[in-house]
Parts: C-alpha cells; structure tokens; sequence
C-alpha cells in the first residue's frame, strides 16, 4: 500500500513527498525527531513524546513546526489517513531550508515531515523468540539526551549487528553500557531491574519512563546505576525499550546466553504490563 505521507501542511502519496536538497536535515541533520508507537488507531504515549520534542528544539534552538494543537490533529490525521491500526507515527522537523553556510539561518521557517510504519508491535514475534544483542563502542557525540537525527553511530551499529546476526547493539563507553542504538538497555539480577540513570549520555526514553511508574505500581524494583558488559553476561535476564518495540526480552549478549536462552520472567512481565496500559488507554 502505498502512503500518505505528511509534508509542511500537505498530505501527499508518499512518491510525492518531497524536501529540498537545501534542508538542513539533509546537509547537517540538523533536525529532530520523534516515532510514537499507535495501537488500535491511537497514539501511545504521545505528550510525554511532545514533551521531550520541545526540550530537543529548546536544546537546538530550534523553532516549533507549528502549534501544539496542529501538531497533535497532524498525527491524528495521519493515522486516519493511512488507516494505521497498529505500528508508529515518524515525525521529523529541521531548521528548514537554505543556502549552505553552518550557522543558522535567519528567518527560515522549519520543515515539519511524517509517515506512518506499519508494525505488529502486540504480536511481536521477536518477543516470544526474544533476541540477540552485540556490544560495539559507543562512537556517538555527547549530547545524546537531545533525539536528533544524526544517526550515523546508530546506523553502524545496528549494522554490525546485523552482520553478526543479531537484533540490537549496546554501546560501551568507559566500560559501561550506555544504551542501544535505538533503544534503553536494563538487565535483571535478582528480581531487580538495573538500568543506567539519565544524563546527556543517553536519550530519556519514554517507554522507560512509562516503564519506571508501571514497575513502581507492580512492586518490581528498578536501580538506577551503570553496568558492565560482563555484569550484563551474567545478569538472569536482559531487555530493552523504545517506542517501537516497546519491552523486548533479550536471550544472547555477544554470543552468550542469559538467563538459559529465554526471555526471562520479568521482562516478560513487564511487556505484559505495558501492553495492557497502551491497549487500555486506546479504548
Ligand atoms: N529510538 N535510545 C535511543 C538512542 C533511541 O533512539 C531510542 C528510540 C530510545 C528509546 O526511546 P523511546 O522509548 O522514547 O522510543 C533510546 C526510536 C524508536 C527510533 O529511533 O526509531
């Protein structure tokens, strides 16, 4: 099926969606980013996603696209558009379009692009097989708390990962795990949830966010702290968030398995959890 994608106030079969060479997204990805997660036609989690949006364009000084209210009818529209059942809304906005010169040009307005991806994010069969992750270092800038769209290290990443046949690469830097390249990553050691605390060294997911209130309200602990590669080898269980994969159980860390080769129960639980809160706030 082919798409309509969304283009600075036009709707347009995807073919048709076109930007300018001149975008600064395009020449100096200078723009950011969102992909919120929809299940049943509805968007998952969309302020706390909003929210994080203007602290990345406030970081950026980066003007909004266009109001709040526009921005959310956008995404409404869109799903309706594209009859989007169940999968993410991608939405981009750069610093807009002009001559090539790198500091910000005056009087430009921003361009606001999105689409939609279909994805079964409920009946994920990478969550009942769970998956395989590498480790790969973390060659990233260090303002990684702001979702932009420079996204090389990621695509590195999640290549070499690929080519050694696995889902997911985490980063380490100084011998800790940062996060993965489109991902948070937690492991699990006796019944406690351990993941790294915000900084600029990681983008403040709101899976995990979401996550951290589901867990307080089920009494599953979660630690707030660094952790090592090896730690993560010999932790009883692994997984990792984002928008769109919500909770997924991970079975094997660099050719090691963890926690006997499946997803353990606590991941397990959790992405039950979330499931069930991003199914019942869609009703
Ligand atoms: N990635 N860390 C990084 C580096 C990410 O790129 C992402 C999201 C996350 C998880 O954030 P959230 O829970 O808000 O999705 C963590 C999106 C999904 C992407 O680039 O496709």
């Amino acid at each position: 099926m082919s798409r309509i994608v969304y283009v600075n106030g036009d709707y347009l079969p995807e073919k048709d969606g076109k930007i300018s060479i001149f975008d600064r997204g395009f020449l100096f990805a200078d723009g950011v980013y969102e992909v919120t997660a929809v299940v049943k036609g509805r968007l998952v989690d969309y302020q706390p996603h909003m929210d994080r949006l203007e602290r990345s364009l406030g970081e950026l000084r980066m003007a909004w696209p266009c109001s709040k209210a526009e921005l959310r009818a956008m995404h409404e529209d869109i799903i309706r558009r594209n009859a989007l059942d169940e999968g993410m809304v991608y939405m981009q906005v750069t610093r807009g379009t002009a001559d090539r010169e790198f500091k910000f040009p005056q009087d430009v307005p921003p361009n606001l692009i999105a689409f939609t991806q279909s994805k079964k994010l409920i009946d994920n069969p990478d969550a009942t097989t769970g998956v395989k992750v590498i480790t790969v270092p973390d060659i990233r800038w260090t303002r990684r708390d702001i979702k932009s769209v420079m996204l090389l290290a990621p695509v590195l990443g999640k290549q070499a990962a690929y080519e050694a046949g696995a889902f997911e690469a985490w980063m380490i830097e100084d011998g800790a795990v940062t996060e993965g390249t489109s991902s948070n990553a937690y492991i699990v050691k006796d019944g406690c949830v351990i993941t790294r605390p915000l900084s600029n060294r990681i983008l403040a997911g709101i899976t995990r966010q979401s996550l951290f209130r589901l867990a307080k309200d089920s009494n599953v602990r979660i630690e707030e702290r660094t952790f090592t590669a090896t730690e993560a080898y010999e932790a009883d269980e692994a997984f990792l968030t984002s928008a769109s994969n919500f909770v997924l159980p991970i079975i094997e860390i660099d050719g090691k398995r963890i926690g006997g080769g499946q997803p353990g129960p606590v991941a397990r639980r959790l992405r039950q959890l979330f499931i069930d809160a991003a199914e019942a706030a869609a009703d």
